[in-house]
């Protein structure tokens, strides 16, 4: 069974790939994502090493000259997807969305490199000016009074698109009148009841809009803008992200990185603290602009330990809430904890499980020593793909496959599950 479902996997990772990137599903998603690319690499490695490394490179190929990564590159034109470049309207070559995506890339470029030979040392350290570059951008333009909080401006810079973690600074956006009309393509492809809703829709194209009418300018986005939220999900990555860019710097002998990067990582390590929710028992996601905290945990909450996060009493509150979550469900870890309102099995965000938050909390779990923990949901992220397929997300009660099928990082994700590829333990 276990060979049956890899050799499923590579072929969807085959089948995906538009040569040098791979696109996360054929018809739903035709271009290349950031964050996908990233694990992608991953489940290439299982594989052909070349190709991994070529998949993180591809990420750079849409650098902006600030150091953003954008979280999507148009590279062909191509009239499935919405909203497509005429309506970020960012004007760069290749074309791109205007915001990011949570910075994965250092991550698994380190594992490469920890687990690989002269090869991919010298890969890496051809990408590492450009990812000093973004991991700047993140800490410049995101955290402007660098109190180490880590700010995003649109729901789709999480990754975790309409998350109830968003309503709080949802419904504080107006749609304007001149919005005008659009034809979405996602509920094409998928169906309604595990997608967004029309009005946050409406929201979402309000927030391109106001980037678009700026030319991007970020400076005044975080200022002005019409969202800003501080996501654990991009918090501890990037936080995660810094300690493997720090041993990469390590490697490299490059002493003014690493005194860079400690700085970010200390930072990292205060802002998180602005995240913890003591009623939650968790790191919750925050809206910016009057401080309040969601009062529910989600899996990224449970990215904490990958982060290297909190407190030791912290951590294991948190622990805590992840035993009583998981015995709610059959398959974990779900996206929206199921004790609260707001929780949908079937929506997105708002209650499904996804392989790749998985596979970051598992890691997170082992290196903080709740192996039972790592282990029980590396055990439902396959379970999921042999019950249903290689789908895109999954109902965390019944097991279903939901949104799109032959999915790029749900095959990646079993490949690296397969073959263990963990990471190390946060530095
Ligand atoms: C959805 C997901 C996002 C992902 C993209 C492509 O927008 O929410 O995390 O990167 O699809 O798979």
């Amino acid at each position: 069974m276990t060979h049956a479902t890899s050799e499923t996997a590579t072929a969807i990772m085959r089948a995906n790939d538009r040569g040098g990137y791979t696109v996360p599903t054929a018809g739903l998603y035709p271009y290349q994502w950031n964050w996908d690319s990233a694990f992608a690499a991953l489940g290439f490695a299982a594989f052909d090493r070349d190709r991994a490394w070529r998949e993180l490179e591809t990420i750079f190929e849409g650098q902006w000259a600030d150091g953003m990564a954008p979280h999507i590159i148009f590279r062909n034109h191509d009239p499935s997807y919405f909203p497509g470049p005429d309506i970020w309207g960012s004007n760069t070559e290749p074309p791109s969305s205007g915001h990011s995506q949570p910075p994965v890339v250092a991550i698994v470029a380190r594992w490469l490199v920890e687990t690989g030979d002269r090869e991919d040392l010298r890969r890496a350290h051809a990408l590492f000016p450009k990812l000093m570059a973004w991991h700047g951008w993140w800490h410049r333009e995101r955290d402007p009074g660098e109190t180490g909080l880590v700010a995003i401006i649109h729901p789709w810079e999480s990754g975790r698109d309409n998350c109830p973690d968003w309503d709080a600074g949802m419904d504080r956006i107006t749609i304007p009148d001149d919005l005008g009309a659009y034809h979405r393509r996602d509920t094409d492809w998928v169906a309604a009841d595990q997608r967004p809703t029309h009005e946050t829709y409406d929201r979402y194209l309000t927030m391109v809009k106001f980037g678009r009418e700026c030319g991007w300018d970020h400076k005044r986005i975080y200022r002005d803008g019409p969202f800003l939220m501080a996501d654990p999900c991009v918090q501890f990555v990037l936080m995660r992200a810094d300690r493997d860019l720090a041993v990469l710097a390590e490697r490299f002998e490059d002493d003014a990185a690493r005194r860079t990067i400690a700085d970010w990582i200390a930072r990292d390590i205060e802002g998180a603290q602005a995240l913890w929710n003591d009623a939650a028992g968790g790191f919750v996601a925050r809206e910016m602009r009057t401080g309040a905290l969601v009062d529910a945990i989600t899996n990224a909450s449970m990215l904490a330990f990958f982060g290297g996060a909190g407190t030791r009493a912290q951590q294991a509150e948190l622990a805590d809430q992840a035993r009583q979550i998981l015995d709610l469900c059959r398959f974990g870890f779900p996206s929206w904890d199921p004790r609260r309102p707001g929780f949908e099995q079937r929506r997105y965000w708002r209650g499904p499980v996804w392989s790749v938050m998985n596979w970051m909390i598992a890691g997170g779990l082992d290196g903080a020593g709740h192996a039972d923990l790592a282990a029980r949901i590396r055990h439902d992220t396959r379970a999921l793909v042999r019950q249903s397929g290689f789908f895109e997300y999954f109902d965390p009660l019944t097991g279903d496959g939901l949104g799109g099928p032959d999915f790029t990082w749900t095959a990646a994700i079993d490949l690296a599950l397969e073959h263990e590829f963990g990471t190390a333990a946060a530095a």
